[in-house]
């Protein structure tokens, strides 16, 4: 079976968490797309974990984990998570394929990302500034630089002697210092030479899991509302961040997809710029960021917070075709006395859909709200959902009734533990 997880929302849904619990059961665990921009949070049995590139599957002692062509890597971040993987996992090297085809974010892009970012002044997109927008026009501007090539040092200086021809003047023009070859090759061969062992084409891998019918997990980055084409553009990442993204990212045929978990978060987070028509700029939004700790995973940055937003979840579930939903976080409500859900926008007075318009349209339209009674009593200890307080039950079925999709997990801590599951 082939299982997607993807983010629901604008990110950091709770993604590692639930990868983490379906990885217990899976055979293959995939990332397919996005970088080391996203920040997937485990917490298990070996301790406390911020992944950015390796899939949160990698716990299970009997999976093997895949970073698929479609995800772009920072060789330097990848190193730095697998030796701090190799301390709780330490047959890592016999688990971990990396694809010879993923794009590998180069110096360069890092700096174009921050000089790209300031010129937009006000109008910046926010972005993690890890390169991920540079790196993806280059691979669609075919001037990408990716693993493959690191094979051949001659392969790579041609490739990097064009992209520095290419680089080089942009720099210049911006009053930045010019970047040079040798340097940049013998930094990142150095860095290859401790990936190497790991970088294997994983298609066999793919094959082989689709035609012995073993579970294969997918684990999706960022969130719906960051993906490329369907998000709020151009306040979104460079990849989509849709189920059918397993296709180009790893090789699954779209219609092999059995099952799609979107992950929505009890409330709504995002990080950096652009419209968020239920975001609370009050107290009522300090209390959801000091409650639920929504503080960026992999920048530290404080996440703008806001009610439920329903319309935007309805509109997720219809293009993506998820089968079913995880609310996570429902923990964080805990302790408000009304709670509220946006079931859908106005504007001008007129009923309109997220579809309607672009992002600066976005800012102007009015969220209509629904007010549900809080349940005021921790949730964090209960595993069932009949013991659930009759509010939080409430809650959940409204969500199930107003997106048409059934709610099959609850999160109510950071921890495995801490899930219902029906
Ligand atoms: P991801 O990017 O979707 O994997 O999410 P992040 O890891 O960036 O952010 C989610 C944060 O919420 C992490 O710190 C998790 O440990 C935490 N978390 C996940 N589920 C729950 C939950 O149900 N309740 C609480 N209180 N925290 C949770
Ligand atoms: P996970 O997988 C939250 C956001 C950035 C910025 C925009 C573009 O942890 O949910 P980029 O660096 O990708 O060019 O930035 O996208 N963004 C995320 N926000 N969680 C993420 O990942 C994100 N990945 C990208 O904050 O607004
Ligand atoms: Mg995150």
């Amino acid at each position: 079976m082939v299982h997607v997880v993807i983010g629901g929302q604008w990110g950091d849904e709770g993604k590692g968490k639930l990868v983490d619990i379906f990885s217990q059961k899976a055979d293959v665990i995939v990332r397919f797309h996005g970088g080391n921009n996203a920040g997937h949070t485990v917490i298990n049995d070996y301790g406390k974990f911020p992944l950015h590139l390796v899939p949160a599957g990698i716990f299970n002692p009997t999976a093997t984990v895949v970073i698929g062509n479609g995800t772009v890597l920072d060789l330097e971040v990848l190193l730095t998570e697998i030796a701090m993987l190799k301390k709780v996992v330490p047959d890592i090297s016999k688990r971990l394929l990396i694809s010879p085809r993923c794009h590998v974010i180069m110096p360069y892009h890092k700096i174009l990302d921050r000089l790209y970012e300031a010129a937009k002044g006000k109008a910046k997109t926010g972005t993690t500034g890890r390169g991920i927008g540079p790196v993806h026009a280059d691979k669609v501007s075919y001037q990408g630089i990716r693993l493959i090539d690191f094979f051949d040092p001659q392969i790579l200086n041609e490739k990097l002697e064009i992209a520095l021809k290419i680089k080089n003047p942009i720099l210049r023009a911006f009053g930045e210092q010019p970047l040079q070859r040798a340097e940049i090759l013998k930094t990142k061969l150095q860095e290859f030479a401790q990936v190497r062992k790991f970088v294997k084409e994983t298609y066999p891998v793919i094959l082989d899991a689709l035609a012995s019918q073993k579970y294969i997990l997918c684990e999706g980055a960022h969130g719906f509302f960051l993906d490329t084409d369907w998000g709020t553009y151009p306040f979104v990442t460079a990849s989509n961040c849709l189920p059918a993204t397993v296709t180009a990212g790893v090789g699954i045929p779209a219609q092999k997809i059995k099952r799609v978990t979107a992950i929505v978060k009890a409330y709504t987070t995002r990080v950096g710029s652009g419209p968020f028509p239920t975001e609370l700029l009050n107290a009522t939004g300090d209390k959801l960021r000091a409650a639920g700790h929504e503080f960026g995973t992999t920048t530290g940055r404080p996440r703008r917070c806001g009610w439920l937003d329903l319309e935007l979840i309805r509109f997720m579930a219809q293009v993506t075709g998820a089968t079913d939903i995880a609310i996570t976080k429902l923990d964080v409500l805990d302790t408000f006395a009304e709670i509220k859900i946006c079931t859908g926008y106005t504007y001008r007075n007129k009923s309109v859909h997220y579809w309607n318009g672009d992002a600066s349209w976005l800012l102007k339209v009015k969220p209509v709200y629904k007010t549900l009674p809080g349940w005021q009593m921790p949730l964090t200890d209960i595993r069932s959902l009949s013991k659930l307080p009759p509010a939080a039950q409430n809650y959940v079925a409204f969500i199930e009734k107003t997106v048409g999709l059934p709610v099959k997990m609850i999160s109510v801590g950071p921890e495995r533990s801490q899930t219902i599951t029906h």
